[in-house]
């Protein structure tokens, strides 16, 4: 076995621990920590500044993902994928195009928004990258679990 294979899981891997975990922290760790502690003028600021650091990471693992995942599929196993590929493929298209939506849209006007200490609208804004970062969060980790048990799942529907 060439190492082709496992060098194009590994790159796949990194993409998801990137995205993945880092969704993982910022609502489930620093979201909360900032919110107890930290009033509107300085959270808002605080958090345009993780998203500044984090999103351009988020491409990153996009490219990664889609790269090393095509790599995978089209280059590797000739197109022969069981049915958790192929799920897995559509879920990460969906998650793609809510964080392309999140880039050029909330992001942008939370931006803005701060830049004005217009802190009403930038509240507004966080929200709904909040929401949308955990809608993309929750299926990350189905998207990840099926790239973990989809090889037994896919051969299991094979066999029944
Ligand atoms: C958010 C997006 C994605 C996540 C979180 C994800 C996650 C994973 C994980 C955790 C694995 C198992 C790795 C291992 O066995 O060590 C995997 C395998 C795989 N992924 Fe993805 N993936 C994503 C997107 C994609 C995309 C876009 C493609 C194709 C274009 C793809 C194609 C594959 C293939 C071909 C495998 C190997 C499957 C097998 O061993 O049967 N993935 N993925």
């Amino acid at each position: 076995m060439s190492y082709q294979w496992p060098l194009a899981l590994a790159l796949h891997q990194l993409g998801t621990l990137i995205w993945i975990g880092g969704m993982f922290f910022a609502h489930f760790v620093l979201r909360p920590a900032a919110t107890s502690r930290l009033g509107p003028p300085d959270r808002l600021p605080l958090m345009l500044a993780v998203f500044d650091r984090f999103f351009p990471l988020v491409w990153v693992s996009i490219v990664l993902l889609w790269g090393s995942g095509l790599w995978l599929f089209l280059g590797l196993a000739g197109g022969k994928v069981g049915v958790h590929v192929h799920a897995m493929m559509g879920v990460a298209a969906l998650m793609t195009l809510i964080f392309t939506y999140i880039w050029f849209l909330p992001y942008r006007a939370l931006g803005r928004a701060v830049a004005q200490a217009d802190w009403p609208t930038a509240g507004g804004r966080l929200a709904l990258i909040r929401r949308l970062i955990a809608t993309n969060l929750t299926l990350g980790v189905v998207t990840a679990l099926l790239g973990a048990a989809g090889p037994a799942l896919s051969a299991a529907m094979r066999f029944a």
